[in-house]
């Protein structure tokens, strides 16, 4: 195995594949959604989004060519089982046979996400990941993912971001099934987590040798004054964005306080079984997945009411975002935001690095995200987007400080190969480090500054990068 540092970006196969009704795919939640009048906010689809599914070999040279070495994309489950159960479709493996087999032509490691929102409707229909039933659905597509790629894939993850995921389809309620119940959200996230503890140990089972994971949106997060109050809303923003995912799939079980927290919320926890507490403690991960985005600064509540609005517009106006009984969130006047309303603070990985090595010392962590969302415009065909390039060139210095710190980082992925469906922001908000130009039929692709910036970055630091 490869011990090279790992440089890459990232993307996932509902946002950039397209194909969405080809190689016998079946529907998958986000296929119903996108042509359903629910999609109200930018209402476009991903049918064809990037044709990713054509034209792979294209997107992998060039990331090759931009001097990566690594590869992040997801599986979409529609794909391998087009009902979520039963027969595997030769099609949709041989897509990925192909995909899986492009990247290491060109030398580049490919890391595989089993699920990345997608969710075959079928599934869906059946209640999704508030089913139980979809655990053991979950570890029989995983089974086949492992058996069919498992030979040339060897960086897995089970699951992208449970904490995010079920914010937006629970909370914000502006992704499927766009419900706002907490409590529902908590059920959805414990399955998830269950789901990916199972499939840990089924990998490691079946006898495999890679690194499998989980994906973890996750934020540095800072009290807005040093009041004891404000104390305790940084341990419940800490309980409801990272540590009911992390210290899950690190340290093998739920932190009492966060249990207790859900009791006191009233919620019926009848759903988390002992049984489960012997599947966190064998299934933890080899390494920890971090999406990095964006700081929070916890405050108490203002009354007891929760306010989850999302801004996918793009308009710079932003709710403040409240859950009652635990914290709200603050906003530091003095700092750049997107117009999404994410603050540009590339300092803060430091902090979170630093505070995964306390928490965390013997898991590696990869950068499985980071990326920056904005309107790019071609100006006589390029994108000069040097705002991108401040903001990742900030992270990336600040990664290899916390490196340098004694935080085991084994590889750094943007946010995106190239621009991709924005899920619910559309197509408008761009992360790529190459421009896909979206009116033309053959959906160019143009190199933005910050994929030459990253290909001198990477040749400057170099694949051992402190490895
Ligand atoms: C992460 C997701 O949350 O952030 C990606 O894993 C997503 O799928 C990215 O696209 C950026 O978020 P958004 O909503 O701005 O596209």
């Amino acid at each position: 195995m490869s011990r090279n540092f790992l440089w890459g970006s990232a993307t996932a196969a509902y946002q950039c594949e397209g194909g969405w009704r080809e190689g016998n795919k079946g529907l998958s939640n986000w296929d119903v959604f996108c042509h359903s009048e629910k999609n109200d906010v930018n209402p476009v689809t991903g049918d064809v989004a990037c044709d990713h599914y054509h034209r792979y070999e294209e997107d992998i040279r060039m990331l090759a060519e931009g001097g990566q070495n690594a590869y992040r994309f997801s599986i979409a489950w529609t794909r391998i089982l087009p009902t979520g159960v039963g027969e595997r479709n030769r099609e949709g493996i041989d897509f990925y046979n192909r995909l899986i087999d492009t990247c290491l032509q060109y030398q580049v490691e490919p890391l595989v996400t089993l699920y990345h929102y997608d969710l075959p409707q079928p599934l869906f229909e059946a209640g999704g990941w508030e089913n139980r039933r979809i655990v053991e659905q979950y570890l029989e597509y995983a089974r086949i993912c492992f058996e069919e790629f498992g030979d040339r894939v060897k960086y897995w993850v089970t699951i992208n971001e449970p904490n995010y995921e079920t914010l937006c389809c629970y909370g914000y309620g502006n992704y499927p099934p766009n419900v706002q119940s907490l409590e529902r959200r908590w059920r959805a996230m414990y399955h998830m987590m269950l789901a990916s503890a199972r499939a840990v140990s089924l990998y490691r089972e079946l006898g495999n040798q890679g690194m499998i994971g989980l994906v973890s949106d996750s934020y540095p997060i800072v009290a807005g004054d040093i009041s004891p109050e404000c104390e305790k809303a940084v341990r419940k923003a800490e309980l409801f964005f990272n540590l009911c995912v992390n210290d899950v799939c690190v340290k093998g079980s739920y932190p009492e306080d966060f249990l207790e927290q859900l009791k006191e919320d009233g919620y019926d926890l009848s759903y988390m079984l002992s049984e489960d507490l012997e599947v966190f403690a064998k299934g933890t991960v080899d390494y920890l997945g971090i999406n990095a985005y964006n700081r929070y600064i916890a405050e108490p509540c203002e009354g007891d009411g929760t306010n989850l609005k999302a801004n996918n517009k793009g308009n710079g106006e932003n709710e403040k975002f409240q859950i009652g009984g635990w914290f709200s969130l603050g906003e530091d006047k003095n700092m750049e935001k997107t117009p999404w309303g994410m603050e540009i603070c590339p300092q803060s990985i430091y902090d979170l690095l630093m505070t995964l090595k306390e928490l965390y010392p013997r898991t590696p962590v990869i950068i499985t995200e980071n990326g920056v969302g904005n309107y790019d415009e071609p100006v006589e065909g390029q994108i000069h987007d040097a705002y991108r390039i401040d903001y990742l060139n900030g992270y990336v210095d600040w990664i290899e400080k916390a490196m340098e710190d004694g935080c085991d980082v084994r590889g750094y992925f943007v946010w995106s190969t190239m621009d991709v469906y924005s899920w619910i922001n559309g197509y408008k908000k761009r992360y790529g480090l190459v421009y896909i130009d979206y009116d033309s039929e053959e959906l160019r692709r143009i190199p933005k500054d910050s994929y030459y910036w990253y290909k001198n970055k990477i040749q400057e630091k170099g694949m051992k990068f402190h490895g």
